[in-house]
């Protein structure tokens, strides 16, 4: 049967970005003849505006039986004065969260015409292609106890507990492990293990999961410190890194800016498969609703492209497929054209949101 698609634009920049994702969907429905059940609805700022919620049960209960949920950003200063339940953000997290996606996804890919882009130099990122793994829906972000408290002294403490079970690590670690039979069969676990108990057990669960299940495949161990160093001096070294919540979200970022701008990056979220066999998902650009730009014709497309080019990927079954958009993109790049966002010294040719959406169409075209 033909899969669904639950598409969520969201707020500011995410109905613009959407909008080129949409000229995507279409070429594949006529052109490679891949037929999306797509449906559409609201979350975030917009949803509130609507329904007095930043995401009603009924959307909720949409995204749990989509093959996949394509989300574009939330939020918007109007927003920023709310009730914490009813904030944008919280739209987000309740579809994180009540799906459990415990798995995300967030790679970092250098495309040649963007080097100079990056904060390193040329050949340190040119080509460079990794993905990191983060723990997303444990860790210290949600051990208890937590909160702050005057202690015994009379003193104010603020409380933070990092807590993992065995299964926690084992499912992420198979998440990684699967990744990388599909790329270069490379993982590199980073944790604390010298001195946090659950970097000891991380370091063990992962082992263990690598012995049992997937001894073909290369597995290293890192201190997380160690980690950012060495995504800063050599990333090419890296193919999958899998970590926890904390230090997927501190080396995430740092390997979002080897690559450039924010306008580029996808994201994916995984969670248990469903009957069908395919994981629940939740994809996204990384960046948020960029207010300062919305309406004005600005906003890069290509970080939620490429979350649709993830998709493609990992909801469908259509790698091939997903290359093929993915050398669209670079072919854009390598022709010169460059939304405000990318527009570095060397210039290039400036386009709006609908231009670069219409050329990445066009190469896919001509591909
Ligand atoms: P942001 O990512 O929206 O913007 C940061 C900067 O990057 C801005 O200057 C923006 O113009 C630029 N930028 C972002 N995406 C771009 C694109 N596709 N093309 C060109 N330029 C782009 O982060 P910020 O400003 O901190 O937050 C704005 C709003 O978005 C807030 O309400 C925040 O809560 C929300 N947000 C939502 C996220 C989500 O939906 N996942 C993630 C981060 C922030
Ligand atoms: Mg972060």
């Amino acid at each position: 049967s033909t899969p669904s698609l639950l598409i969520l634009p969201g707020d500011g920049i995410g109905p613009e970005v959407m909008t080129e994702v949409r000229k995507i969907i279409d070429w594949y429905g006529a052109k490679r003849d891949l037929q999306f059940d797509v449906s559409e609805d609201l979350v975030g700022g917009i949803a509130y505006d609507k329904h007095g919620v930043p995401l009603t049960d009924e959307t909720m209960a949409k995204a749990q039986e989509a093959d996949a949920v394509l989300l574009g950003a939330v939020g918007g200063p109007q927003y920023d004065n709310l009730d914490f339940s009813l904030k944008p953000e919280r739209g987000l997290l309740r579809l994180r969260k009540e799906m459990d996606l415990f798995s995300n996804l967030r790679p970092a890919q250098c495309f040649d015409a963007l080097a100079d882009f990056s904060s390193l130099k040329r050949d340190v990122v040119a080509g460079l292609d990794i993905m990191i793994v983060r723990e997303l829906t444990s860790g210290v972000y949600f051990g208890e106890p937590r909160g702050v408290s005057v202690n015994a002294n009379g003193e104010r403490e603020g409380v933070n507990t990092q807590r993992y079970t065995e299964s926690e690590i084992a499912r992420v670690a198979r998440s990684a492990f699967e990744l990388a039979k599909r790329r270069g069969n490379k993982v590199c676990s980073m944790e604390k293990a010298n001195v946090m108990e659950s970097g000891v057990l991380w370091r063990e669960v992962v082992q263990e999961v690598h012995d049992k299940e997937y001894p073909e495949v290369e597995l290293s161990h890192m201190y997380a410190d160690a980690g950012g160093m060495q995504l800063c001096r050599w990333p090419k070294q890296f193919d999958v890194i899998v970590t926890d919540n904390l230090f997927g979200d501190l080396l995430s970022d740092v390997a979002a800016m080897l690559t450039g701008s924010l306008g580029m990056l996808p994201s994916a979220s995984l969670g248990a498969p469903m009957e069908n066999g395919r994981p629940k998902a939740l994809y996204e650009p990384v960046h948020g609703s960029a207010p300062d730009i919305a309406g004005q014709g600005k906003a890069n497309p290509i970080a939620c492209i490429l979350s649709f080019a993830m998709a493609l990927r990992y909801s469908f079954d259509q790698g091939a497929e997903a290359d093929r958009l993915e050398a669209a993109v670079e072919k854009v790049l390598a022709e010169g054209l460059r939304t405000a966002d990318l527009m570095g010294p060397e210039g290039g040719t400036p386009v709006s949101t609908s231009q670069m959406g219409d050329a990445i169409v066009a190469a896919l075209d001509a591909s």
